[in-house]
Protein backbone atom coordinates (compact mmCIF):
# COMPACT_ATOMS: atom_id res chain seq x y z
CA UNK A 1 0.00 0.00 0.00
CA UNK A 2 1.16 3.64 -0.86
CA UNK A 3 0.53 6.39 1.73
CA UNK A 4 0.34 9.98 1.25
CA UNK A 5 0.56 12.98 3.01
CA UNK A 6 -2.66 14.61 3.46
CA UNK A 7 -1.44 18.25 2.55
CA UNK A 8 -1.53 21.05 5.64
CA UNK A 9 -2.90 17.85 8.15
CA UNK A 10 0.63 16.51 7.86
CA UNK A 11 -0.79 12.96 8.52
CA UNK A 12 -0.61 9.73 6.27
CA UNK A 13 -3.25 7.77 4.92
CA UNK A 14 -3.12 5.12 2.75
CA UNK A 15 -3.94 6.07 -1.10
CA UNK A 16 -6.63 3.55 -1.11
CA UNK A 17 -9.21 4.26 1.15
CA UNK A 18 -12.71 1.67 1.59
CA UNK A 19 -15.88 3.42 1.16
CA UNK A 20 -18.71 1.74 3.13
CA UNK A 21 -22.14 2.77 0.36
CA UNK A 22 -22.28 -0.30 -1.55
CA UNK A 23 -21.87 -3.62 0.11
CA UNK A 24 -23.89 -6.28 -0.92
CA UNK A 25 -25.21 -4.05 -3.85
CA UNK A 26 -24.48 -1.36 -6.55
CA UNK A 27 -27.28 1.32 -5.31
CA UNK A 28 -26.51 3.56 -2.49
CA UNK A 29 -30.22 2.43 -1.19
CA UNK A 30 -29.14 -1.38 -0.57
CA UNK A 31 -29.99 -2.31 2.64
CA UNK A 32 -27.52 -4.40 3.96
CA UNK A 33 -28.02 -8.38 3.84
CA UNK A 34 -24.62 -9.99 4.87
CA UNK A 35 -23.38 -8.33 7.46
CA UNK A 36 -20.68 -10.73 8.18
CA UNK A 37 -19.35 -10.80 4.71
CA UNK A 38 -19.61 -6.87 5.03
CA UNK A 39 -17.32 -7.32 8.27
CA UNK A 40 -14.94 -9.79 6.70
CA UNK A 41 -14.47 -7.02 3.52
CA UNK A 42 -13.93 -3.94 5.92
CA UNK A 43 -11.31 -6.40 8.18
CA UNK A 44 -9.60 -7.58 4.56
CA UNK A 45 -9.08 -3.89 3.62
CA UNK A 46 -7.13 -2.95 6.84
CA UNK A 47 -5.13 -6.22 7.22
CA UNK A 48 -3.87 -5.48 3.33
CA UNK A 49 -3.39 -1.78 4.52
CA UNK A 50 -5.95 0.27 4.43
CA UNK A 51 -6.17 3.06 7.10
CA UNK A 52 -9.09 5.24 5.81
CA UNK A 53 -12.70 3.97 6.09
CA UNK A 54 -15.46 6.47 4.84
CA UNK A 55 -19.17 5.99 5.78
CA UNK A 56 -22.01 8.26 6.49
CA UNK A 57 -25.25 8.33 9.04
CA UNK A 58 -27.23 7.62 5.82
CA UNK A 59 -25.67 4.70 4.05
CA UNK A 60 -27.53 1.30 3.94
CA UNK A 61 -30.88 2.61 5.60
CA UNK A 62 -28.30 3.88 8.36
CA UNK A 63 -26.81 0.66 8.67
CA UNK A 64 -23.47 1.24 7.19
CA UNK A 65 -22.28 3.14 10.49
CA UNK A 66 -23.46 0.02 13.09
CA UNK A 67 -21.29 -2.73 10.58
CA UNK A 68 -18.42 -0.47 10.68
CA UNK A 69 -18.49 -0.16 14.19
CA UNK A 70 -18.41 -3.73 14.52
CA UNK A 71 -15.76 -4.47 12.17
CA UNK A 72 -13.48 -1.80 13.89
CA UNK A 73 -13.71 -4.29 17.53
CA UNK A 74 -10.90 -6.28 18.51
CA UNK A 75 -8.25 -3.69 18.13
CA UNK A 76 -8.97 -2.38 14.18
CA UNK A 77 -10.38 1.00 15.77
CA UNK A 78 -6.46 1.89 16.55
CA UNK A 79 -5.67 0.95 12.97
CA UNK A 80 -7.69 3.52 11.28
CA UNK A 81 -9.30 7.25 10.56
CA UNK A 82 -13.16 7.04 10.50
CA UNK A 83 -14.57 9.57 8.25
CA UNK A 84 -19.09 9.75 8.31
CA UNK A 85 -20.92 12.87 8.06
CA UNK A 86 -23.81 14.90 8.97
CA UNK A 87 -26.41 14.65 6.48
CA UNK A 88 -28.63 18.24 6.09
CA UNK A 89 -31.85 16.82 6.32
CA UNK A 90 -31.58 15.33 9.87
CA UNK A 91 -30.85 18.40 11.71
CA UNK A 92 -32.41 21.90 11.72
CA UNK A 93 -30.67 22.98 15.75
CA UNK A 94 -27.62 22.61 17.69
CA UNK A 95 -29.84 20.05 20.16
CA UNK A 96 -30.48 18.20 16.78
CA UNK A 97 -26.54 18.06 15.83
CA UNK A 98 -25.28 16.93 19.69
CA UNK A 99 -28.14 14.23 19.27
CA UNK A 100 -27.05 13.07 16.23
CA UNK A 101 -23.46 12.89 16.54
CA UNK A 102 -24.21 11.41 19.97
CA UNK A 103 -25.70 8.64 17.54
CA UNK A 104 -23.31 8.04 15.27
CA UNK A 105 -20.22 7.49 17.92
CA UNK A 106 -22.68 5.23 19.93
CA UNK A 107 -23.19 2.95 16.17
CA UNK A 108 -19.45 3.33 15.32
CA UNK A 109 -18.49 2.42 19.18
CA UNK A 110 -15.83 4.98 19.34
CA UNK A 111 -15.23 8.34 20.84
CA UNK A 112 -14.28 10.14 18.45
CA UNK A 113 -14.45 10.77 14.72
CA UNK A 114 -11.62 11.38 12.62
CA UNK A 115 -12.91 13.39 9.76
CA UNK A 116 -15.97 14.90 10.11
CA UNK A 117 -18.33 16.07 6.88
CA UNK A 118 -21.17 18.52 6.16
CA UNK A 119 -22.78 15.97 3.28
CA UNK A 120 -23.14 16.86 -0.06
CA UNK A 121 -23.04 19.76 0.12
CA UNK A 122 -23.51 23.21 -2.70
CA UNK A 123 -23.68 26.79 -1.88
CA UNK A 124 -27.13 26.55 -1.22
CA UNK A 125 -26.39 23.60 1.82
CA UNK A 126 -23.47 25.31 3.05
CA UNK A 127 -25.87 28.35 4.03
CA UNK A 128 -28.40 26.36 5.39
CA UNK A 129 -25.70 24.81 7.49
CA UNK A 130 -24.21 28.31 8.59
CA UNK A 131 -27.48 29.40 9.66
CA UNK A 132 -28.29 26.23 12.21
CA UNK A 133 -24.60 27.11 13.63
CA UNK A 134 -23.05 24.28 12.77
CA UNK A 135 -19.47 25.70 12.05
CA UNK A 136 -19.59 26.69 15.38
CA UNK A 137 -20.48 23.26 16.69
CA UNK A 138 -18.14 21.70 14.49
CA UNK A 139 -15.18 24.08 16.28
CA UNK A 140 -16.31 23.14 19.44
CA UNK A 141 -16.35 19.47 18.49
CA UNK A 142 -12.95 19.54 17.67
CA UNK A 143 -12.05 21.46 21.18
CA UNK A 144 -14.08 18.64 23.10
CA UNK A 145 -12.20 15.88 20.77
CA UNK A 146 -15.10 13.85 19.80
CA UNK A 147 -14.21 15.27 15.88
CA UNK A 148 -10.77 15.88 14.97
CA UNK A 149 -11.18 17.31 11.65
CA UNK A 150 -14.02 19.76 10.28
CA UNK A 151 -14.55 19.05 6.42
CA UNK A 152 -17.38 18.68 3.86
CA UNK A 153 -18.35 15.90 0.82
CA UNK A 154 -19.39 18.11 -2.61
CA UNK A 155 -21.77 17.93 -5.74
CA UNK A 156 -22.41 20.18 -7.34
CA UNK A 157 -21.33 23.56 -9.52
CA UNK A 158 -17.07 24.43 -9.64
CA UNK A 159 -18.41 27.97 -8.53
CA UNK A 160 -20.02 27.04 -5.67
CA UNK A 161 -16.79 24.19 -4.60
CA UNK A 162 -15.03 27.69 -4.72
CA UNK A 163 -17.20 29.73 -2.94
CA UNK A 164 -17.79 27.07 -0.18
CA UNK A 165 -13.81 26.44 0.11
CA UNK A 166 -12.80 29.70 0.47
CA UNK A 167 -15.58 30.57 2.95
CA UNK A 168 -14.08 28.72 6.00
CA UNK A 169 -11.30 26.82 7.22
CA UNK A 170 -11.96 23.44 5.99
CA UNK A 171 -9.35 20.23 6.96
CA UNK A 172 -10.12 18.14 4.19
CA UNK A 173 -12.52 18.12 1.22
CA UNK A 174 -14.29 15.35 -0.70
CA UNK A 175 -15.24 15.57 -4.38
CA UNK A 176 -16.91 13.41 -7.26
CA UNK A 177 -13.83 12.99 -9.54
CA UNK A 178 -12.21 10.57 -12.23
CA UNK A 179 -10.77 10.75 -15.73
CA UNK A 180 -14.45 11.97 -17.52
CA UNK A 181 -14.88 14.29 -14.47
CA UNK A 182 -12.51 16.94 -15.19
CA UNK A 183 -15.32 19.59 -15.94
CA UNK A 184 -17.48 18.43 -14.00
CA UNK A 185 -18.68 19.50 -10.64
CA UNK A 186 -15.46 20.65 -8.33
CA UNK A 187 -13.64 18.98 -11.61
CA UNK A 188 -9.85 19.60 -12.65
CA UNK A 189 -10.10 23.35 -11.07
CA UNK A 190 -11.23 22.44 -7.70
CA UNK A 191 -8.87 19.94 -7.02
CA UNK A 192 -5.99 22.06 -8.19
CA UNK A 193 -7.76 25.27 -5.97
CA UNK A 194 -8.06 23.07 -2.59
CA UNK A 195 -4.44 21.98 -3.78
CA UNK A 196 -3.29 25.17 -3.98
CA UNK A 197 -4.54 25.94 -0.30
CA UNK A 198 -3.14 22.70 1.08
CA UNK A 199 -6.32 21.37 2.18
CA UNK A 200 -6.30 17.44 1.56
CA UNK A 201 -8.77 16.01 -1.56
CA UNK A 202 -10.21 13.16 -0.87
CA UNK A 203 -11.70 11.19 -4.05
CA UNK A 204 -15.72 9.43 -4.46
CA UNK A 205 -16.55 8.07 -7.72
CA UNK A 206 -13.28 7.31 -8.82
CA UNK A 207 -14.79 4.27 -10.84
CA UNK A 208 -18.23 6.50 -11.47
CA UNK A 209 -19.84 4.48 -9.56
CA UNK A 210 -18.41 1.05 -11.54
CA UNK A 211 -19.17 2.29 -14.62
CA UNK A 212 -15.79 3.04 -15.29
CA UNK A 213 -15.36 -0.89 -14.76
CA UNK A 214 -16.14 -2.34 -18.26
CA UNK A 215 -14.89 -0.32 -21.35
CA UNK A 216 -17.07 -0.60 -24.19
CA UNK A 217 -15.59 -2.10 -27.37
CA UNK A 218 -14.00 1.57 -28.87
CA UNK A 219 -12.60 2.32 -25.22
CA UNK A 220 -11.04 -1.67 -25.13
CA UNK A 221 -9.47 -1.39 -28.39
CA UNK A 222 -7.17 1.79 -27.04
CA UNK A 223 -6.25 -0.23 -23.72
CA UNK A 224 -5.63 -3.18 -25.91
CA UNK A 225 -3.19 -1.29 -28.30
CA UNK A 226 -1.11 0.40 -25.60
CA UNK A 227 1.93 -1.81 -24.89
CA UNK A 228 1.40 -2.21 -21.41
CA UNK A 229 -2.03 -4.26 -20.57
CA UNK A 230 -3.41 -2.76 -17.47
CA UNK A 231 -7.76 -3.24 -16.62
CA UNK A 232 -9.89 -0.60 -17.08
CA UNK A 233 -9.97 -0.05 -13.16
CA UNK A 234 -6.51 -0.12 -12.88
CA UNK A 235 -6.02 3.23 -15.67
CA UNK A 236 -8.62 4.51 -13.77
CA UNK A 237 -7.31 4.69 -10.55
CA UNK A 238 -3.86 5.23 -12.17
CA UNK A 239 -4.89 8.02 -13.87
CA UNK A 240 -6.45 9.69 -10.68
CA UNK A 241 -3.22 8.88 -8.09
CA UNK A 242 -1.24 10.65 -10.78
CA UNK A 243 -2.37 14.20 -9.25
CA UNK A 244 -0.55 15.44 -6.64
CA UNK A 245 -3.68 17.14 -4.61
CA UNK A 246 -5.53 14.04 -4.82
CA UNK A 247 -4.80 11.97 -0.92
CA UNK A 248 -7.21 9.28 -0.71
CA UNK A 249 -8.71 7.34 -3.80
CA UNK A 250 -12.34 5.55 -2.34
CA UNK A 251 -13.80 3.18 -3.30
CA UNK A 252 -16.95 0.93 -2.68
CA UNK A 253 -15.71 -2.64 -3.25
CA UNK A 254 -18.73 -5.98 -2.98
CA UNK A 255 -16.70 -8.36 -3.28
CA UNK A 256 -13.10 -9.48 -1.74
CA UNK A 257 -11.41 -9.92 -5.05
CA UNK A 258 -12.61 -6.48 -5.54
CA UNK A 259 -10.82 -5.90 -2.71
CA UNK A 260 -7.76 -7.59 -3.06
CA UNK A 261 -7.27 -6.49 -6.62
CA UNK A 262 -7.79 -2.44 -5.35
CA UNK A 263 -5.31 -3.43 -2.75
CA UNK A 264 -2.39 -4.75 -5.69
CA UNK A 265 -3.19 -1.76 -7.53
CA UNK A 266 -2.82 0.74 -4.78
CA UNK A 267 0.72 -0.83 -3.94
CA UNK A 268 2.15 0.38 -7.48
CA UNK A 269 0.87 4.29 -7.87
CA UNK A 270 2.02 7.57 -6.92
CA UNK A 271 2.13 10.63 -7.82
CA UNK A 272 3.57 11.39 -11.19
CA UNK A 273 3.64 7.82 -12.15
CA UNK A 274 2.28 7.99 -15.48
CA UNK A 275 4.63 9.07 -18.67
CA UNK A 276 3.23 11.36 -21.26
CA UNK A 277 2.67 8.21 -23.39
CA UNK A 278 0.32 7.20 -21.05
CA UNK A 279 -1.47 10.74 -20.24
CA UNK A 280 -1.90 10.91 -23.74
CA UNK A 281 -4.08 7.30 -23.61
CA UNK A 282 -6.39 8.57 -20.92
CA UNK A 283 -7.07 11.73 -23.60
CA UNK A 284 -8.03 9.24 -26.02
CA UNK A 285 -9.87 7.36 -23.64
CA UNK A 286 -12.08 10.63 -22.67
CA UNK A 287 -12.60 11.28 -26.27
CA UNK A 288 -13.51 7.58 -27.07
CA UNK A 289 -16.36 7.41 -24.35
CA UNK A 290 -17.23 10.85 -25.64
CA UNK A 291 -17.46 10.07 -28.99
CA UNK A 292 -20.35 7.76 -27.83
CA UNK A 293 -22.53 10.75 -26.72
CA UNK A 294 -26.04 10.52 -27.96
CA UNK A 295 -26.92 14.29 -27.34
CA UNK A 296 -25.23 17.27 -26.29
CA UNK A 297 -27.56 18.30 -23.40
CA UNK A 298 -25.83 19.97 -20.77
CA UNK A 299 -28.23 19.64 -17.75
CA UNK A 300 -28.89 23.61 -17.79
CA UNK A 301 -32.32 22.74 -16.92
CA UNK A 302 -33.27 25.65 -19.00
CA UNK A 303 -35.94 24.00 -20.86
CA UNK A 304 -37.85 22.85 -17.44
CA UNK A 305 -39.92 22.85 -16.03
CA UNK A 306 -41.98 21.44 -18.45
CA UNK A 307 -45.84 21.83 -18.75
CA UNK A 308 -46.92 17.96 -19.13
CA UNK A 309 -43.96 16.90 -16.35
CA UNK A 310 -41.54 15.11 -19.15
CA UNK A 311 -38.51 15.04 -17.08
CA UNK A 312 -36.63 15.97 -20.19
CA UNK A 313 -32.48 16.23 -18.80
CA UNK A 314 -33.25 13.65 -16.70
CA UNK A 315 -34.36 11.21 -19.71
CA UNK A 316 -31.28 12.57 -21.59
CA UNK A 317 -28.75 11.90 -19.13
CA UNK A 318 -29.93 8.33 -19.38
CA UNK A 319 -30.01 7.64 -22.53
CA UNK A 320 -25.73 9.46 -22.97
CA UNK A 321 -25.20 6.85 -20.03
CA UNK A 322 -26.54 3.93 -21.46
CA UNK A 323 -24.15 4.66 -24.19
CA UNK A 324 -20.77 6.06 -22.96
CA UNK A 325 -21.55 3.15 -20.04
CA UNK A 326 -23.98 0.42 -20.65
CA UNK A 327 -25.46 1.38 -17.82
CA UNK A 328 -29.40 -0.62 -16.91
CA UNK A 329 -32.46 1.86 -17.30
CA UNK A 330 -34.34 -0.19 -15.58
CA UNK A 331 -32.40 -0.84 -12.99
CA UNK A 332 -31.13 2.91 -12.38
CA UNK A 333 -32.52 5.14 -9.94
CA UNK A 334 -32.97 7.92 -12.08
CA UNK A 335 -35.38 5.48 -14.67
CA UNK A 336 -37.16 4.48 -11.24
CA UNK A 337 -38.46 7.96 -10.03
CA UNK A 338 -39.22 8.74 -13.70
CA UNK A 339 -41.37 5.84 -14.06
CA UNK A 340 -42.78 6.91 -10.37
CA UNK A 341 -43.61 10.23 -11.49
CA UNK A 342 -44.68 9.57 -14.66
CA UNK A 343 -42.20 11.56 -16.08
CA UNK A 344 -41.52 10.11 -19.09
CA UNK A 345 -41.53 11.02 -23.04
CA UNK A 346 -44.84 9.31 -23.54
CA UNK A 347 -45.96 12.70 -22.00
CA UNK A 348 -44.70 15.43 -24.71
CA UNK A 349 -47.33 16.65 -26.58
CA UNK A 350 -44.99 18.86 -28.52
CA UNK A 351 -45.59 21.79 -27.77
CA UNK A 352 -42.21 22.87 -28.04
CA UNK A 353 -41.64 25.70 -24.86
CA UNK A 354 -38.50 23.39 -24.39
CA UNK A 355 -36.73 23.89 -27.54
CA UNK A 356 -37.55 27.90 -27.82
CA UNK A 357 -35.42 27.70 -23.90
CA UNK A 358 -32.87 25.54 -25.20
CA UNK A 359 -29.25 27.52 -25.64
CA UNK A 360 -28.00 24.45 -27.02
CA UNK A 361 -31.08 24.83 -30.31
CA UNK A 362 -31.35 20.89 -29.81
CA UNK A 363 -34.16 18.86 -31.51
CA UNK A 364 -35.87 18.06 -28.13
CA UNK A 365 -39.17 16.39 -29.29
CA UNK A 366 -37.31 14.52 -31.81
CA UNK A 367 -34.80 13.03 -29.79
CA UNK A 368 -36.97 12.82 -26.81
CA UNK A 369 -38.89 10.12 -28.61
CA UNK A 370 -35.72 8.63 -29.96
CA UNK A 371 -34.41 8.43 -26.45
CA UNK A 372 -37.11 6.88 -24.77
CA UNK A 373 -37.71 4.05 -27.37
CA UNK A 374 -34.49 3.21 -26.58
CA UNK A 375 -34.57 3.42 -22.80
CA UNK A 376 -37.46 0.81 -23.04
N1 LIG B 1 -20.40 12.00 0.20
C1 LIG B 1 -21.02 11.70 -0.91
O1 LIG B 1 -21.84 12.47 -1.37
C2 LIG B 1 -20.65 10.41 -1.56
C3 LIG B 1 -21.18 10.08 -2.82
C4 LIG B 1 -20.74 8.93 -3.44
C5 LIG B 1 -19.80 8.14 -2.78
N2 LIG B 1 -19.32 8.46 -1.55
C6 LIG B 1 -18.31 7.62 -0.83
O2 LIG B 1 -17.28 7.33 -1.70
C7 LIG B 1 -17.11 5.91 -1.76
C8 LIG B 1 -16.55 5.57 -3.11
O3 LIG B 1 -17.48 5.88 -4.13
P1 LIG B 1 -17.95 4.72 -5.02
O4 LIG B 1 -18.39 3.59 -4.17
O5 LIG B 1 -18.90 5.32 -5.98
O6 LIG B 1 -16.57 4.28 -5.71
P2 LIG B 1 -16.27 3.75 -7.15
O7 LIG B 1 -14.91 3.16 -7.02
O8 LIG B 1 -16.49 4.77 -8.18
O9 LIG B 1 -17.34 2.59 -7.41
C9 LIG B 1 -17.41 1.46 -6.62
C10 LIG B 1 -17.86 0.29 -7.48
O10 LIG B 1 -16.84 0.03 -8.43
C11 LIG B 1 -16.74 -1.34 -8.64
N3 LIG B 1 -15.37 -1.79 -8.31
C12 LIG B 1 -14.57 -1.39 -7.29
N4 LIG B 1 -13.38 -2.00 -7.35
C13 LIG B 1 -13.43 -2.82 -8.43
C14 LIG B 1 -12.51 -3.73 -9.02
N5 LIG B 1 -11.30 -3.92 -8.52
N6 LIG B 1 -12.90 -4.38 -10.14
C15 LIG B 1 -14.13 -4.19 -10.69
N7 LIG B 1 -15.04 -3.36 -10.17
C16 LIG B 1 -14.69 -2.68 -9.05
C17 LIG B 1 -17.82 -2.00 -7.81
O11 LIG B 1 -18.96 -2.06 -8.68
P3 LIG B 1 -19.94 -3.31 -8.79
O12 LIG B 1 -20.84 -3.17 -7.62
O13 LIG B 1 -20.64 -3.08 -10.08
O14 LIG B 1 -19.11 -4.54 -8.75
C18 LIG B 1 -18.06 -0.98 -6.72
O15 LIG B 1 -19.35 -1.06 -6.18
C19 LIG B 1 -18.49 5.35 -1.44
O16 LIG B 1 -18.46 4.01 -1.05
C20 LIG B 1 -18.89 6.29 -0.34
O17 LIG B 1 -18.28 5.87 0.86
C21 LIG B 1 -19.71 9.59 -0.97
S1 LIG C 1 -42.48 19.84 -26.32
FE1 LIG C 1 -42.91 18.13 -24.98
S2 LIG C 1 -41.14 18.02 -23.60
FE2 LIG C 1 -41.09 20.03 -24.59
S3 LIG C 1 -42.13 21.39 -23.12
FE3 LIG C 1 -43.70 20.67 -24.61
S4 LIG C 1 -44.58 18.86 -23.67
FE4 LIG C 1 -42.68 19.29 -22.58
S1 LIG D 1 -32.26 23.36 -22.12
FE1 LIG D 1 -31.33 21.98 -23.60
S2 LIG D 1 -29.25 21.62 -22.83
FE2 LIG D 1 -30.43 22.52 -21.14
S3 LIG D 1 -31.23 20.73 -20.00
FE3 LIG D 1 -32.82 21.29 -21.49
S4 LIG D 1 -32.37 20.01 -23.29
FE4 LIG D 1 -30.53 19.98 -21.99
Amino acid sequence: MKYRTMGKLGIQASAFGLGCMRFNGPASGDTIIDEQKAISLIRQAIDGGVTYIDTAYIYLDKTSEIVLGKALQDGYRDRVTIATKMPMEAVHNRAEMEALLAEELGKLQTDHIDFYLMHGINKEKWEYFKSIGAPEFFDDMKREGKIRFKCFSFHGSYEDFEYVLNDWDWDMVQIQYNFMDINNQAGTKGLELAGSKGIPVVIMEGLLGGRLSKAPENVQALYDAFPVKRSPVEWAFRWLCDHPQVSVVLSGCNEPEQIAENLRIFDTVEPGIMDEAERKLMEDVRAAYLSRTKIGCTGCRYCMPCPNGVSIPGIFSLWNDKSLYGIEPAQDWRMKRITAEDAGADRCVGCGACEAACPQHLPIIEQLQNAWTELN
